[in-house]
């Protein structure tokens, strides 16, 4: 991994533990995925191939630069774009995607992902999506970026078991989406548990 990215992956791994305890409003917290999630999408994402992806929760770029890193391990000019509604953490995460030397891959789109998402050509275009963001919308989100992922293509949700406030509405994600014919999908037990979804056809 380039020592740049790293870097930054240190750095907002000890603000992120700093957070907890301070008293940090809800929406400026990261909120960010774990080490041990980062490096499962390193490891897959690697060994998969993966040139480009989207992601649904920017937040300041921790889960990006897990993404970058990997995506550069398979091409120069990786793609992502990433979507995020709070401008004061779309500016930390151009920020920390700068210092990481990564910024010029990256394109982030300040907005509400249902807006976002609904003014997309719907090309399969993407790898790897990750939705990280809000919780009700899962199913929509889902919907809407299937036929913007590639078949052999990989959709990631965080938070499919913590905090366990979420896991009944993630519960009903999973059953909404193990239904669907063009994808194989299993909820794994790694950081806030991962739901990892295929798209077969
Ligand atoms: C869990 S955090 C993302 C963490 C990030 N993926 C990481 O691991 O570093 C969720 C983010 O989604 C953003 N968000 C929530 N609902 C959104 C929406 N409807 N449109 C755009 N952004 C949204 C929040 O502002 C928050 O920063």
């Amino acid at each position: 991994m380039k020592k740049s990215i790293s870097k930054i992956l240190d750095e907002l791994k000890r603000q992120s533990v700093l957070e907890k305890t301070k008293n940090v409003k809800h929406e400026d917290r990261m909120l960010a995925i774990t080490e041990d999630t980062g490096r499962f999408f390193y490891a897959v994402l690697t060994g998969v191939g993966a040139k480009n992806a989207l992601e649904l929760g920017t937040s300041v770029g921790y889960s990006t630069l897990w993404i970058a890193a990997a995506l550069l391990k398979n091409t120069k000019t990786p793609k992502i774009l990433t979507v995020e509604k709070n401008p004061s953490k779309v500016a930390r995460a151009r920020r920390n995607f700068r210092r990481a030397r990564i910024l010029q891959h990256i394109k982030i789109r300040q907005g509400r992902i249902l807006d976002v998402l609904s003014a997309m050509p719907k090309r399969a275009v993407f790898d790897f999506v990750l939705i990280d963001a809000d919780k009700e919308n899962g199913p929509a989100y889902f919907d809407l970026v299937l036929p913007m992922l590639k078949v052999g293509g990989i959709i990631a949700t965080d938070n499919m078991l913590y905090p366990e406030k979420y896991r009944k509405i993630m519960k009903r994600y999973s059953d909404y989406i193990s239904k669907k014919p063009a994808v194989r999908t299993i909820t794994l037990p790694i950081g806030n548990g991962q739901e990892i979804t295929v798209k077969i056809k």
